[in-house]
């Protein structure tokens, strides 16, 4: 995507968090007992999801030599970093340009690193054949089709290869009309996924539900949307009334459906570490080839 491109509202938001909330990651981190749920530890929260991955990838790749990985939907980079400091040889793609300057930025120092700056989906898939041992979607997969990604994903990995995957899913909940239903997008239906993998080349080696361990980072942005940017949106608003009284009452009557469907998915409280852990499972997956 070039800087003139539109940008979605799904990688708006994803923009917005890192800008909004200063932070080198855009994964929710994990949140256990000992760590108390606030701002200022979501950096430690995320540094925690960050070990527990190069950990699993440490323990995965023990007897492989020289492992070539690919980060699939590599956010600002910041693991791309991480897993280059450890030795790995790491590509990456990443359709976000506003993203990727960030990424080019970490980069600059390291030319054996490609940045694919596309989508999974149109990847050089010829030119990448049997190349690397691990696809690692961390928080990426829900973007990716399902199709896309059984179909591809084998043509891509050497022998023996496999998937990480960390990210949430849809639960059987999902469109039950309940408090919430509609309040997060995002996710492949859980169950459509264990079909798609039944019906793939690989096999689960690893399933683990990290929902509870995930989910205090829901709180925590509910109440930051709903006590902090709310408030500030009203006195934003309020200003706009009165300087600007009826440019701002046409636009946003223009913008009216799409205010609304904000309003009711981050700033009404419906976007509740219940109604995720309800309608969400956040799972670490490793999918082997063969
Ligand atoms: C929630 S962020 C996660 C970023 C990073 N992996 C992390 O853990 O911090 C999702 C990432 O997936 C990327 N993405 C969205 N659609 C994609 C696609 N079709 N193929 C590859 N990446 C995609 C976004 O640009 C973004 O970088």
């Amino acid at each position: 995507m070039t800087d003139k491109e539109h940008m979605s509202s799904r990688e708006l938001g994803l923009v917005l968090a890192q800008q909004l909330l200063d932070v080198e990651d855009l994964h929710y981190g994990l949140w256990d007992a000992d760590l108390e749920v606030s701002l200022g530890n979501v950096a430690l929260a995320q540094q925690r999801y960050t070990a527990m991955l190069l950990a699993l990838l440490e323990r995965l790749l023990a007897g492989c030599s020289e492992p070539r990985l690919l980060d699939v939907g590599c956010g600002t980079g910041h693991m791309l970093q991480r897993l280059l400091e450890q030795g790995y040889r790491v590509d990456a793609v990443n359709p976000s340009a506003h993203l990727n300057k960030l990424v080019h930025e970490r980069l600059a120092a390291r030319p054996a690193t490609t940045l694919y700056e596309t989508g999974f989906e149109t990847l050089p898939f010829k030119q990448l054949q049997q190349h690397y041992d691990v696809l690692l979607f961390s928080e990426s997969f829900q973007y990716i089709p399902l199709p896309d990604i059984f179909t591809q994903a084998p043509g891509l990995l050497r022998p023996g290869g496999r998937l990480v995957i960390c990210d949430f899913f849809k639960t059987d909940a999902h469109c039950d009309g309940g408090h919430g239903d509609r309040s997060f997008s995002g996710g492949h239906v859980l169950a459509d996924f264990y079909r798609a993998v039944d019906a793939s080349a690989f096999r689960i080696s690893h399933d683990e539900d990290l929902t509870a361990r995930v989910s205090p980072n829901i709180a925590l942005l509910d109440e930051w949307l709903t006590q902090r940017l709310h408030p500030a949106l009203l006195s934003i608003d309020d200003y706009l009334l009165g300087a600007y009284p009826r440019l701002t009452r046409v636009l946003k009557w223009l913008a009216r459906h799409k205010l609304a469907r904000a309003r009711y998915k981050y700033l009404s409280g419906h976007r509740s570490q219940a109604v995720f852990e309800k309608y969400k499972s956040y799972r670490l997956l490793v999918l082997e080839l063969g």
